[in-house]
C-alpha cells in the first residue's frame, strides 16, 4: 500500500515537501476535474496512491488524502489550525454570506454552531417527518403514467418543498408563493453551468439581469426583503411555540444570552437553504439510479416497509428505523457521494497523515476515493447495500457527510428526509429506470449528479 508517509516527493515549498501530483496546467487540472469528475479522481488514485498534491485554478495547492490515518489527522485537527471556513470562503463568501457557519471558523464558528444545532437534533426531525410524507405524496400524485420523467427534478421540487416549510415554518400562503419564485431562479441558477459566474470573483460582473450574478444578487435581495419583514413580524409577535428553524433561531440565544442579529439570521437561511436543498435532492436521484436496475433490492425494500407498516399508511417515526433502508442510503452514498471532498486550509505547518506539511496549503479528506479503496471496501464498484446491515462503518472510512467539528449540521435532517421521501414513493409506485439511459457523473456548481436528471417511467401507482 502506498502510505502518505512513502509518497513520492516532488516539490519543497518553504522546506516542506509536498507530495507528487498531476504536472499539467492548473487550469486543465480543474477542466479535467469538471468534465469527468469521478474517473479524474479514480486515475489519481491509481497514478499517485493515498496521497497527491492537485493543484486547481485560482486556488494553493491543494494534497488530496484517502488514507483513514490521514483523514483522521484532518478531522480531529484542532480547528484554529486547519480552517474549513477560510476554505470554504473563497468560493461561498460572496454567495451565502460572510457570517454563514459555512465560512466562519474558529470562536465565531462554534457560537454559530452552538445556536444552529438545536433545530436539528434527533428527536425534533421528527416534527418534520409528516411534512416530509405528504409533500412527497403530493407529488407522487402529479407523476405521469408509462412516460419517462426525470426524477431527480422532482426530488429536487420535494426537497426544496421541505425546507421551505421546515426552515420557515410557512404553510401554503402567498408569502411561500413569493419567496419559492426567486428562490427557486437562484437555486437554479448556483445548479447550472452559470455557477461559475457566481463562484469566480472577476466574473461577478453586474449588469442587472442581463449577468448571472446581476440575477443573483436581485433574486437574494428580494428574498432577504421578504425574509427580514417576517422576521419583525415574528418578532412583535413574541414566542408562539412554533418548530420551524427561523423561529427556533429567532428565540436562540448564545452564552452570553445574546440573539442572533438580523445579518447573522439571514446569512445562516441562506446557508441552509443553499446546503440543504441540492444536496438532498441530488442524493435521492442517486439512490434512484443504483435502486432501480436491481429488483432484489426493492423487493427487499418492500418487505421490509410491510413489516413495518401492516400495510397501511407511512408512519414517518417508524420509517426512521428501517435497517436495510439505512442500508441502501448509506451504500449510494458510499459509492457516489455528492461532494466528493472535503476541504481545509492550514494556517499552521501540520503533520497529516506522517506528512509535514507547510502553512498555506489545503488539505482534501477524499470521500470518493476513501469509499472506493478494495482494501477498506472488498468489490468496491458493486452497489451492495448488505455491507451496512449490522455494521457500524468507521468516521475515517465512511464520510459522505464530512467529519469533525464541520461534519454536516443536517446531517441527521437529510437522512431523516431521504428514508420518509423513499419510503413514500416505494409504497406508492413501481418505478423503472427509462429505457436507452446511460448515467454520467456531471459536476454541478458543487455537486456530482447523475446526469439527465435519472428519467424514470411510473408503471403502476397506489392510490
Ligand atoms: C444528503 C444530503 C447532504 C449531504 C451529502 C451533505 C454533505 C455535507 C458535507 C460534505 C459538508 C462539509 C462537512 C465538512 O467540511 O467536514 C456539509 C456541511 C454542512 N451542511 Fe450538509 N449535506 C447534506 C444535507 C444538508 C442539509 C439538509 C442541511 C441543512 C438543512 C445541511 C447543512 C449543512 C451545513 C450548515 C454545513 C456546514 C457545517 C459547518 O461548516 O460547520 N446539509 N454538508
Amino acid at each position: 500500500m502506498n502510505t502518505p508517509a512513502a509518497a513520492p516527493v516532488a516539490e519543497s515549498r518553504a522546506h516542506f515537501p509536498l507530495p507528487l501530483g498531476p504536472r499539467t496546467p492548473r487550469i486543465l487540472q480543474s477542466l479535467r476535474y469538471a468534465r469527468r469528475p469521478f474517473a479524474s479522481l479514480e486515475d489519481s488514485a491509481r497514478r499517485y496512491g493515498h496521497c497527491y498534491t492537485v493543484r486547481a485554478f485560482g486556488q494553493p495547492p491543494m494534497v488530496v488524502f484517502t488514507d483513514p490515518e490521514a483523514i483522521k489527522d484532518i478531522f480531529t485537527a484542532d480547528a484554529e489550525d486547519l480552517r474549513a471556513g477560510e476554505a470554504n470562503g473563497q468560493i461561498l463568501g460572496p454567495i451565502v454570506g460572510w457570517h454563514s457557519v459555512l465560512v466562519l471558523d474558529g470562536d465565531r464558528h462554534l457560537r454559530e454552531r452552538r445556536l444552529m444545532g438545536p433545530p436539528f437534533h434527533g428527536e425534533r426531525m421528527h416534527h418534520y417527518g409528516s411534512n416530509m410524507r405528504d409533500i412527497t405524496d403530493r407529488a407522487v400524485d402529479g407523476w405521469p403514467l408509462g412516460r419517462p420523467f426525470p426524477i431527480h427534478r422532482q426530488m429536487q421540487s420535494i426537497t426544496l418543498d421541505v425546507i421551505l416549510r421546515a426552515i420557515f415554518g410557512l404553510d401554503d400562503g402567498p408569502l411561500l408563493a413569493r419567496l419559492r419564485e426567486p428562490i427557486v431562479c437562484f437555486l437554479a441558477l448556483a445548479d447550472s453551468p452559470s455557477a461559475a459566474f457566481l463562484a469566480i470573483r472577476p466574473l461577478q460582473i453586474d449588469l442587472g439581469r442581463l449577468t448571472p450574478w446581476g440575477r443573483f444578487v436581485r433574486d437574494r435581495a428580494e428574498v432577504r426583503h421578504l425574509l427580514r419583514a417576517e422576521m419583525t413580524r415574528r418578532r412583535a409577535a413574541g414566542p408562539t411555540g412554533r418548530t420551524d428553524i427561523l423561529s427556533l433561531l429567532l428565540e436562540a440565544r448564545d452564552e452570553r444570552g445574546d440573539p442572533m442579529g438580523d445579518e447573522e439570521l439571514l446569512d445562516e437561511m441562506f446557508t441552509l437553504l443553499m446546503a440543504g436543498h441540492e444536496t438532498t435532492a441530488t442524493s435521492l436521484a442517486w439512490i434512484f439510479h443504483h435502486l432501480l436496475p436491481r429488483p432484489d433490492v426493492g423487493e427487499k425494500l418492500r418487505a421490509e416497509l410491510r413489516r413495518a407498516t401492516d400495510g397501511g399508511p407511512i408512519d414517518p417515526g417508524r420509517v426512521a428505523q428501517l435497517e436495510y433502508l439505512d442500508a441502501v442510503i448509506k451504500e449510494s452514498s458510499r459509492l457516489t457521494p455528492v461532494a466528493t471532498s472535503v476541504i481545509r486550509r492550514l494556517n499552521v505547518p501540520t503533520r497529516i497523515g506522517g506528512l509535514d506539511l507547510p502553512a498555506g496549503v489545503a488539505v482534501a479528506a477524499c470521500i470518493y476515493a476513501t469509499h472506493h479503496r478494495a482494501d477498506l471496501w472488498p468489490d468496491p464498484e458493486r452497489f451492495l447495500p448488505e455491507r451496512f446491515v449490522g455494521a457500524r462503518p468507521g468516521p475515517y472510512t465512511f464520510f459522505p457527510f464530512g467529519g469533525g467539528v464541520r461534519r454536516c449540521l443536517g446531517a441527521a435532517f437529510a437522512t431523516y428526509e431521504m428514508k420518509v421521501v423513499l419510503a413514500t414513493v416505494l409504497s406508492r409506485v413501481e418505478l423503472r429506470l427509462a429505457p436507452g439511459y446511460r448515467m454520467r457523473p456531471v459536476l454541478r456548481a458543487v455537486t456530482i449528479a447523475p446526469s439527465g436528471g435519472v428519467p424514470v417511467v411510473v408503471e403502476r401507482r397506489a392510490v
